[in-house]
């Protein structure tokens, strides 16, 4: 895909965010800025610190995908924004092809399940996307009368700012997760569903254990969706290994096999349930190999998964 490359004279550096917008893990709720930003400037994106760019590399992926007619994650905002980044975005991150993004769209159309089936059952609920990025999901699944709040490092929520005007359902919230501050600023009475959507992996195993045990305890009745990358795929991006000729990725702390997700009702006694999420659907090889891969060692076990965890307590009324 190739992303609007402007000549350096038509950058506009006014519209630069700079990496140190704000103190990281301050705390700023940001209430819907109701179309602040511009349809068509350019916003520049070449500045951010290696994790908050990440953002860049999965929604570049989302967008690959979504520019194709065969897709199986119609995305037109993702496409969209990667037109009006500016930033290298071919030259940093193609390479995996088509079956990186489309991995990429599968594990996030589990994601899209998850709530849009949460949205079913509670359809004023509460959609909670910690380390939320430069996700289009909103845009994908909302039923027009949930809430949505998305929680990101400043510099993240400042770029989100200016190349997603908010609606009056949504809010954006300048705040490390791992300050449960944030906690204090979601609606809870008619449901919770948070999101933790390419994010832990970027946390210590300790950070991750508070931020699962945190949320089982404040939210009763309510369900995290997250995901893991394998063992062996954190190790590589702990050695430095996990590169391409132009991009590092960054080192991923914690990570997890696909049968170790029972584990993760150990955070907290209110971590009643733990589910896998499989990918469905898929194109072409990868499509009719998927059902097998998730089956059959080692693949089943050393994979990239998605778990929902329910948590204990009543559901709130819709
Ligand atoms: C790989 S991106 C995923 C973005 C988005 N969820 C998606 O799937 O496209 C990781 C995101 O987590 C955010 N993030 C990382 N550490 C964070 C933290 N401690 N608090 C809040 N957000 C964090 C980054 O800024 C970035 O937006």
């Amino acid at each position: 895909m190739t992303a609007r490359r402007p000549a350096s004279s038509d950058r506009v550096p006014s519209d630069r965010v700079p990496a140190d917008a704000a103190p990281s893990g301050a705390t700023s709720a940001t209430p819907a800025p109701g179309g602040r930003a511009s349809a068509s400037a350019p916003v520049v994106a070449d500045d951010l610190a290696a994790v908050p760019e990440t953002a860049l590399w999965t929604l570049y992926h989302r967008a690959v995908e979504a520019a194709r007619p065969d897709t199986v994650l119609p995305d037109p905002k993702a496409v969209e924004l990667v037109e009006r980044i500016d930033y290298p975005f071919d030259d940093r991150f193609a390479g995996g092809g088509g079956l990186q993004a489309q991995l990429q769209a599968l594990r996030v159309a589990c994601f899209d399940r998850e709530v849009a089936d949460f949205l079913t059952r509670h359809p004023r609920g509460t959609v909670v996307c910690l380390g939320e990025g430069l996700e289009t999901q909103y845009w994908r699944v909302d039923n027009g009368r949930a809430k949505w709040l998305s929680v990101d490092l400043p510099e993240l929520i400042a770029l989100r700012e200016r190349l997603l005007p908010t609606g009056p359902r949504q809010r954006l919230l300048a705040c490390s997760v791992t300050d449960p501050r944030w906690m204090d600023e979601v609606d809870p009475a008619q449901g919770v569903l948070i999101t933790a959507q390419g994010l832990l992996m970027y946390l210590r195993p300790g950070e991750v254990r508070e931020l699962i045990a945190g949320c089982a305890e404040r939210f009763p009745g309510g369900t995290l969706v997250l995901d893991a990358v394998p063992r062996w795929f954190g190790r590589l991006t702990l050695s430095g290994r996990m590169r391409t000729r132009s991009y590092q990725a960054p080192p991923m702390p914690w990570a997890m096999d696909a049968d170790e997700r029972s584990k993760l009702r150990t955070a907290s006694a209110a971590v009643v349930a733990v589910r896998d999420v499989w990918p469905v659907g898929g194109r072409g090889l990868l499509g009719a190999l998927l059902p097998f891969a998730l089956r059959v060692p080692p693949l089943a076990t050393r994979r990239p998964s998605v778990a929902a965890l329910e948590f204990a307590g009543s559901p709130a009324q819709s």
